[in-house]
């Protein structure tokens, strides 16, 4: 395996030539907010807009997610200009996710409640005006609930459901503001073709989905 030399945060570090530069960071212990990418994917879908690193030589900040690393490249993921572009996704992010930490299964364990702090920033966002969705919750399943309106459209449950386990209950539907992860026929999880294994409620990084022992 043919490997390449790069620097992030004054780090010297090595990735696997052709690799991204977000997971050639986080393997070497340095975090960079991400939502939406999935190593094994074959595609990207660089939709959550808060894995932005500065790069010397490029004018404007890049997605770690999209980026290949090249040899001598340094990366520095605490640039101004990428911190101030991270911030306004996660924030806008924020404006339509409802934030009731004290009662939510997966407080303590939310990738939301990790990026605020990477990003010094709060949760609950005053820059824009807050639009929540007020979807129905979904219990029918014997194992896990979901619900949409704590879905941050990041498409990992659908990738495991479909890539992964090769089930494809889950998918998208609809557009913009509208957007939202659901069955086939919006029909409830139980009737959907659901198998209850519970890989979808692993990878979410929400309390999208959790198991109702939760
Ligand atoms: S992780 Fe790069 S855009 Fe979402």
């Amino acid at each position: 395996m043919k490997t390449v030399s790069l620097t992030i945060d004054g780090e010297k570090v090595t990735a696997r030539q052709g690799e991204k530069v977000l997971w050639a960071a986080l393997d070497n212990g340095i975090y960079i907010p991400n939502l939406c990418a999935l190593r094994d994917a074959s595609e990207i879908p660089a939709a959550c807009r808060l894995c932005f690193v500065e790069v010397e030589g490029k004018e404007q900040p890049v997605t770690a997610c999209t980026e290949t690393v090249e040899p001598g490249m340094v990366v520095n993921t605490r640039g101004p200009s990428a911190l101030r572009l991270a911030r306004t996704a996660f924030e806008l992010l924020m404006s339509s996710h409802p934030v009731d930490c004290a009662h939510c299964p997966a407080n303590g364990s939310c990738e939301l409640q990790k990026i605020a702090h990477h990003l010094g920033t709060k949760l609950k966002t005053r820059r824009f005006r807050k639009l929540l969705r007020e979807l129905p919750v979904d219990s029918s399943s014997p194992v896990f609930i979901y619900d949409p309106n704590k879905c941050v459209l990041c498409g990992r449950c659908i990738w495991i459901c479909r890539e992964r386990l090769g089930i494809g209950v889950l998918g998208f539907a609809h557009r913009g503001f509208e957007r939202v992860v659901t069955t086939f026929a919006d029909e409830p999880i139980a009737e959907s073709g659901c198998r209850d294994c519970g890989e979808c409620v692993v990878v979410c990084p929400t309390g999208a989905l959790t198991f109702k022992e939760q």
